[in-house]
């Protein structure tokens, strides 16, 4: 079975919130999981906007815990798809080689290719970020599950 794993800072806003997107759409066919590169919210429920908007739209992660990303994720892991650069660099200094590093990609490359683009961290932003992130995730999640059914993961 293949793992992905999706990688924020926090690991209460967007990368619960593109978990629980892939997540209901592969089922139990593909093991998907999150983490941040902080631990600031270790063991913590996802933040109360991206439950909500999760549900706006029928994802449900409030079952979803935080964690700190580790340099075992590499082993663990077909895949770790990061929001943002900061993301990226802090993912890529836990790898210990280059097979390590070819995992590591940007969430939205599935959708803009090479571009590097970056979903925003609304974590401190109103309502406005949290619909914005769950577009930009719903349409990198759709990629994603191409992939995974053509094999190209
Ligand atoms: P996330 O958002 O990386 O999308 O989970 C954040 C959540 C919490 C903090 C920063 C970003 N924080 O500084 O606590």
């Amino acid at each position: 079975m293949k793992k992905i794993v999706m990688v924020c800072l926090g690991n209460i806003c967007r990368s619960p919130l593109a978990e629980g997107l892939l997540r209901s759409k592969v089922g139990q066919t593909v093991e998907t999981d999150s983490a941040g590169t902080a631990a600031y919210h270790e063991g913590e429920a996802p933040d109360p906007r991206s439950i909500k908007i999760g549900r706006k739209y029928g994802v449900n992660i409030s079952d979803l815990r935080g964690r700190q990303f580790v340099s075992e994720d590499f082993d663990r892991f077909d895949k770790i798809y990061v929001m943002d650069e900061s993301n990226y660099q802090n993912v890529l200094k836990l790898a210990r080689n280059e097979e390590d590093e070819s995992k590591v990609d940007y969430i939205l490359n599935e959708v803009y290719p090479g571009k590097n683009l970056s979903v925003p961290d609304p974590y401190y932003g109103g309502d406005q970020g949290f619909e914005d992130m769950y577009i930009m995730l719903d349409a990198a999640t759709d990629k994603i599950v191409l992939k995974l059914q053509d094999g190209r993961i």
